[in-house]
C-alpha cells in the first residue's frame, strides 16, 4: 500500500458501536477478554470442552518442542463425530446441515442425519479400498456437498486430506500429490461454472498417470460429461460409496493426529504443505465460528462463499459450522450466473442471516451497482463478514449499507492458512467496528506489531504483525520440511510467529492490516508467490528471464504483472503475451495468469545482480520511480516504463 493510501485509511474514525439489541443476544461477552488474559490456557481448555472427546487430555499445551506445539496432549477425538454424529445423537438429526444450490438451479437439502449416513458410507468405502489412519488423500472437487463429505470421511478414518483447489492445473495437483505421497484422489467428472460444465477428470487423469503413489481415483458424477476411464484406478462414487452401510463406528484419534495438509504459496517456487492436526484446530474453528459469527444453530442460516479448496472453506464451511451444528448454504457457481443478482436471490430464498465473503467480491458488486441487491429482500441478514485481504473503508461502507441494511455489524477477520482459524477480528455485540480495521486479537490470541529491531511499536505506529504466544489452531509444520517451517515463521523474531503481513495500530489501539511484506501477492484474496509465477514463465522455451510483481488493482486487490526477457531467436509479437499467459495457467492454474505481460530487453538489477522489484512495482502502478542510483544500468528503467502503457493483455 502506498503511503498516501495508508494516510487516507488512517483518517477513518467512524466507529459503529454494537447495538443494544445485538449485544443482548450475542454469544460473545466483554468478560471473555479478561478471562482469557487471566488464564489463557484454561480459556482454551474451556473452549475445547465444548467438543466431544473420546479421552480427556492430560495437559493443555506442551510447548517444549517449540515451534512445534502439542495441544490437549493425550486427548483422543474424532473430528467427523464432532461435526456430525453428536448433533444427531443430541436429537438434531432433522436439522438442515447444507442447503445446496447448484449453478444450473438444482438443489439438495441435506440434514445432519443425511450427512451422517453419507459420511459413514464414504468412510466405509475408503476402508474397503484399504485406506487406513495416517494415509494422505487428495481431494479435487467442485463446490458440491460430496466435497465436504469426502473431507469428513477422511477425518473419520484418520486419513489426512489434501484439498487442491479445482482451478489448479494438473501439474499443480501432481506436485501436491507427490509432496504428500497421496494414495488416492477423490474428484468428480466436473462441475458447473459460468453457465456451462467444466471438466476436472482430464487433469486428474494426467496427474494420476504421473503419480506412482496413487492407487485409486474415486469419481463423483456431477455433470454427466464423457470421461476417460482407467479400469485399474478409477471407481465411481455411486458404485463404491452408495453401496456401503450407513453405519460406521468411528474411533478417537490422538489430538495431534494429522487432520489435513493444505498447500499455500510461500516466497519460493515450491508451495508449502501446511499441516494441521485434530484437537486444537477443531477447538479454534468451532470457538471462532461461534463467537465471531455469533452463530445460533437453531435459527441462523449461515453462508460462507469461499471454495473448499482454500483454508476459509476448510475452517468456515466444513469444520467450524458443522462442529457447531449450524445450517449453511453451499453454492456451486459464479455470482453472475445466470444474472448479477444470483447471490441476493439465494439470500432471499434461504433467508440467509450471516454472510461471509471477500473484499474482491464486495468491490465487484459495488461496481455492478446497487440495483442488483435491491431486487431482493435481504432483511434476514444480521451479520456480515470479510476475509482474505484488506477491505477498504469505501467497500466496507457499501457492504454495510447495500447488503446489511445499514444496521449489521461487519466482522473483518484476519487470519491465514497457517493460523487455522480467525485471529484478529471484532467480536460482534462487544467490539465496535471501524470501516477497514480488523480491530484487535480475539480472546485467547496475543498479537504485537514489531519494528525492524523486534521492538513492539505503540499506537499510531506500524511494522510487522507478530503472534507472540502459541494458539490451538496453529500449523504444526510444513509437510516434510521442519527447517523451512522454522526458517519461514520463527527466525525473523526469535521464538515468535512472523505472519508476513504489515500492520499498524491506530491512535485508539485498533489494528489495520496493510498487506504482505514478502514476495507473496494477494490476488482476489488468493495467495500467489511471485517466484512461483516466475518459475512457470521461465519454464517456457521462449523465456530467458522473468520478474513478477503484484501491482495494486481496484477490484482484485493486486494484479500480477510480469516483465519478461525473451531468448534470442524468439521474437516479440502480438501472440506472445497470450502464449505465455496460457502457459502460466497450464503450469499453475488460471488464477495465476498475469494480468499483463511486458516483454522487455533488460530487467533492473543492482550491481550484485539482484532484481529491484520495487522499481518494477513503481512502473506497474504508474508511480514516479523511486531511487535508481543503485542500478547497474539506470537507463534500463526508462525503456521499461515506456512500454507499460500498452495496458492489460486481453484473454
Ligand atoms: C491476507 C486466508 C487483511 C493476509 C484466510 C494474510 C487479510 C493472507 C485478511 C492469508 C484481512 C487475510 N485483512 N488481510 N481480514 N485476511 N488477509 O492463507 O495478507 O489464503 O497473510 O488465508 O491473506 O491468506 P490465506
Amino acid at each position: 500500500m502506498s503511503d498516501e493510501a495508508l494516510a487516507n485509511l488512517m483518517t477513518e474514525n467512524r466507529v459503529f458501536a454494537p447495538t443494544a439489541e445485538f449485544a443482548a443476544q450475542a454469544n460473545a461477552t466483554a468478560e471473555m477478554y479478561d478471562v482469557a488474559r487471566a488464564d489463557r490456557l484454561q480459556f482454551w481448555a474451556d473452549q475445547a470442552s465444548n467438543l466431544q472427546w473420546e479421552q480427556p487430555w492430560s495437559e493443555i499445551l506442551d510447548w517444549s518442542d517449540a515451534p512445534v506445539s502439542r495441544w490437549f496432549v493425550d486427548g483422543k477425538i474424532n473430528a467427523a463425530v464432532n461435526c456430525v454424529d453428536r448433533h444427531v445423537a443430541a436429537g438434531n438429526g432433522d436439522r438442515v446441515a447444507i442447503h445446496f444450490e447448484g449453478e444450473p438451479g438444482d438443489t439438495r437439502t441435506i440434514t445432519y442425519k443425511d450427512l451422517q449416513e453419507l459420511v459413514c458410507q464414504a468412510a466405509n468405502g475408503l476402508e474397503e479400498l484399504g485406506i487406513t489412519a495416517g494415509d494422505r488423500i487428495a481431494i479435487y472437487m467442485p463446490m458440491i456437498p460430496e466435497a465436504v463429505v469426502a473431507m469428513l470421511a477422511c477425518a473419520r478414518v484418520g486419513a489426512a486430506h489434501s484439498v487442491v483447489f479445482g482451478g489448479f492445473s494438473a501439474e499443480a495437483l501432481r506436485s501436491r500429490i507427490e509432496d504428500a505421497s497421496a494414495k488416492m484422489i477423490i474428484t468428480s467428472d466436473g462441475g458447473f461454472r459460468r453457465g456451462s460444465a467444466f471438466a476436472l477428470k482430464p487433469a486428474v487423469d494426467e496427474a494420476a498417470a504421473a503419480s506412482p503413489t496413487i492407487e485409486h481415483v474415486l469419481v463423483v458424477k456431477r455433470t454427466g460429461q464423457d470421461v476417460d476411464w482407467n479400469e485399474s484406478l478409477d471407481i465411481w462414487w455411486d458404485d463404491l460409496v452408495l453401496k456401503q452401510s450407513t453405519a460406521h463406528v468411528a474411533q478417537g484419534f490422538d489430538s495431534e493426529h494429522p487432520l489435513f495438509i493444505l498447500y499455500t504459496s510461500g516466497t519460493t517456487g515450491k508451495p508449502k504443505g501446511i499441516l494441521h492436526t485434530t484437537g486444537g484446530y477443531l477447538t479454534q474453528a468451532a470457538y471462532t465460528h461461534r463467537v465471531v459469527f455469533d452463530i445460533k444453530p437453531e435459527s441462523d442460516v449461515y453462508w460462507c462463499t469461499a471454495d473448499v479448496g482454500w483454508i476459509t472453506g476448510h475452517s468456515y464451511i466444513t469444520y467450524g459450522p458443522l462442529a457447531n451444528g449450524a445450517t449453511q448454504v453451499m453454492y456451486e457457481g459464479t455470482p453472475d450466473t445466470p444474472h448479477k443478482a444470483r447471490w441476493w436471490e439465494i439470500v432471499e430464498k434461504y433467508g440467509v442471516t450471516i454472510l461471509y465473503t471477500a473484499p474482491t467480491a464486495i468491490r465487484t458488486f459495488m461496481k455492478w451497482g446497487d440495483e442488483f441487491p435491491a431486487q431482493h429482500d435481504l432483511s434476514s441478514i444480521r451479520l456480515l463478514g470479510s476475509v482474505g485481504e484488506p477491505i477498504n473503508p469505501e467497500a466496507w461502507m457499501w457492504y454495510r449499507e447495500a447488503i446489511g441494511g445499514n444496521n449489521t455489524p461487519i466482522v473483518d477477520t484476519w487470519w491465514q492458512t497457517e493460523t487455522g482459524g480467525i485471529m484478529i477480528s471484532p467480536l460482534p455485540g462487544v467490539t465496535g467496528c471501524k470501516p477497514g480495521s480488523a480491530m484487535g486479537p480475539l480472546p485467547g490470541i496475543n498479537a504485537e506489531i514489531f519494528d525492524d529491531a523486534g521492538q513492539a511499536v505503540g499506537n499510531g505506529s506500524g511494522g510487522y504483525l507478530v503472534l507472540t504466544e502459541p494458539w490451538p489452531g496453529m500449523l504444526r509444520g510444513i509437510w516434510g520440511d521442519l527447517e523451512r517451517f522454522k526458517e519461514t515463521y520463527w527466525s525473523r523474531f526469535s521464538g515468535m510467529y512472523f505472519a508476513g503481513d504489515g500492520a499498524k495500530w491506530d491512535e485508539d489501539g485498533a489494528i489495520w492490516l496493510l498487506g504482505r511484506v514478502d514476495d507473496v501477492m494477494n490476488v482476489s484474496g488468493h495467495r500467489i508467490s511471485t517466484t512461483e509465477v516466475e518459475s512457470a514463465l521461465v519454464s517456457h522455451p521462449m523465456v530467458a528471464e522473468a520478474a513478477v510483481v503484484g501491482a495494486s488493482d481496484e477490484t482484485t486487490g493486486q494484479g500480477i504483472v510480469a516483465f519478461v526477457i525473451l531468448r534470442s531467436g524468439s521474437e516479440d509479437g502480438p501472440g506472445v503475451a497470450k502464449i505465455l499467459r496460457d502457459h502460466v495457467a497450464k503450469e499453475i492454474g488460471a488464477i495465476a495468469k498475469p494480468r499483463q505481460i511486458m516483454i522487455v530487453a533488460e530487467l533492473p538489477k543492482t550491481r550484485s545482480g539482484k532484481i529491484m522489484r520495487r522499481l518494477l512495482r513503481d512502473v506497474a502502478e504508474h508511480r514516479t520511480m523511486g531511487d535508481v542510483t543503485t542500478l547497474a544500468d539506470p537507463t534500463v528503467m526508462n525503456l521499461i516504463s515506456q512500454g507499460i502503457d500498452s495496458g492489460p493483455n486481453e484473454d
